[in-house]
């Protein structure tokens, strides 16, 4: 029996994977990984370099010379771009919007799996992302894909908006939010999709620490 495992938690946007695996990794004294901030910025530095985002070798390139940390915080996590933190400014529509189209290319796809990997290697993780249990740790003992109606994800993701004081249009959300899940779901390569040996846990009508103690039953289930 292994005391530190490796749980996965994917899903479509604002399905509230973060803010259930941080939960779970504080509870467990894991690491937390949030995979879609090392893609969220790379495609920041992408934009701000005005690169090609359909072309993957000049990403790759971009990449190669890129150094991602994820340093925990009280209460989450920052993260640094090439010693700066940029946790604020990889949330904006800009690059919300940009991310799946870089997210699409097999060579940023390898060189960020390979970092997730490492960064997991030691297990005590909970990594969350749209590929984890598929790919990235295809042996996680715990795997969970969170799902939620497109409704209640864009009234979440318009919730926060609000209380962040920034613009907020529920119905372009909606779209922009189906937009990604489409693009996320449609690619070749390690797309949005459920691990077959992945436990669905539809949280459209489930509070926060519902989802939680879910989760926390499936872990106490494997280390008993
Ligand atoms: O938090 P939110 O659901 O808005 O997205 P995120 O987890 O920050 O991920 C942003 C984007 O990164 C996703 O829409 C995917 O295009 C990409 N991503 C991915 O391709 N693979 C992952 N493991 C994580 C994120
Ligand atoms: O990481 P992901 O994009 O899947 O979602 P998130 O950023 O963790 O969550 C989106 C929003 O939904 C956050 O403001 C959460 O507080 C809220 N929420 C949730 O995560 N889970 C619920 N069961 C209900 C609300």
């Amino acid at each position: 029996m292994k005391d530190k495992l490796s749980i996965a938690i994917d899903g479509p946007a604002a399905a509230g994977k973060s803010t259930v695996a941080k939960r779970v990794a504080e509870n467990l004294s894991y690491i937390y990984i949030d995979t879609g901030a090392m893609y969220r910025a790379v495609t920041y530095k992408a934009i701000l370099r005005q690169a090609n985002l359909e072309n993957e070798n000049e990403l790759s390139q971009i990449l190669a010379e890129t150094k991602i940390e994820l340093i925990p915080e009280k209460g989450g996590q920052a993260i640094y771009l090439d010693g700066k933190n940029v946790t604020n400014e990889i949330r904006t529509p800009d690059v919300t919007n940009s991310v799946s189209i870089v997210a699409r290319h097999p060579l940023v796809r390898n060189d960020l799996t390979k970092r997730q990997q490492s960064f997991a290697a030691n297990g005590g993780v909970v990594m969350d992302g749209r590929d984890i249990g598929t790919h990235v740790l295809p042996h996680a003992e715990v795997k969970v894909f969170l799902l939620a109606s497109v409704e209640e994800r864009a009234k979440r993701r318009h919730a926060e908006n609000l209380i962040k004081g920034y613009p907020s249009d529920l119905k372009k959300l909606q779209e922009e939010i189906e937009q990604r899940d489409k693009l996320d779901s449609e690619r070749e390569i390690a797309p949005l999709k459920k691990a077959e040996d992945a436990i669905e846990i539809d949280t459209t009508a489930l509070e926060i620490e519902q989802v939680v103690e879910k989760i926390m039953e499936l872990v106490k289930e494997r280390v008993r």
